[in-house]
């Protein structure tokens, strides 16, 4: 992807935010927000490994140098699963996610031999809500998906993939 530019919401013309592939020299950036935004966070080794591998689509957005949020996908036989989504605290609601994840559903759409999917937290709604206004469905639920309070997870899956339920679960 070549670096792109864009205004997001709050985020006007005097911040703008950068798009970019992350490399392994923002793994430094990555893993703090990564540990002010879970409470059972990543480590550095599965970030480099989803970085590193081939195929797999990971952006940062950056206002300045500094990272306010980032995207992991990982390339699978049949879908691209979204395997890690953030954005810092202070950039919360001006759109970050939504351009990140609009952004890759262009760059891997044309992939006409994968759907997308992801797992989320049933209890995440402001997340469920993003997912639902860019196509995903729920597809199914994973019981105790969580290790650490065993909260279950809802699959869901945009395009190719499992029937989907047709109606969204949050409005
Ligand atoms: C979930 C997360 C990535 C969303 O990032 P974001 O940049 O704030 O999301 P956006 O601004 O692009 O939101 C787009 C839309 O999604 C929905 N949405 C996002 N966060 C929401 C929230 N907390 N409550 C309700 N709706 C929300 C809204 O419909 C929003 O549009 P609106 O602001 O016009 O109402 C961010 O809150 C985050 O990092 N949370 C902690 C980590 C996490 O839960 N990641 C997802 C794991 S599956």
């Amino acid at each position: 992807m070549t670096a792109t530019e864009e205004s997001v919401r709050g985020v006007g013309d005097e911040q703008p935010l950068r798009l970019r592939r992350l490399g392994l020299g923002d793994l430094t950036g990555v893993e703090e927000l990564e540990r002010r935004a879970y409470k059972t966070p990543w480590s550095r080794t599965m970030f480099s490994g989803e970085i590193s591998r081939p195929g797999s689509r990971c952006y940062g957005a950056f206002i300045e140098r500094s990272l306010a949020g980032y995207l992991i996908v990982a390339r699978y036989t049949d879908a691209w699963h979204v395997m890690n989504v953030a954005v810092d605290e202070p950039h919360r609601r001006l759109g970050v996610a939504r351009l990140m994840l609009e952004t890759m559903l262009r760059e891997t759409d044309g992939d006409g031999t994968r759907g997308h999917t992801l797992e989320v937290r049933v209890s995440n709604h402001g997340a469920i809500r993003l997912y639902e206004s860019l196509g995903f469905r729920p597809a199914g639920m994973r019981r105790a998906y969580y290790t650490d309070d065993r909260e279950d997870a809802l699959v869901m899956w945009r395009g190719d993939g499992p029937d989907t339920d047709t109606e969204p679960l949050v409005r």
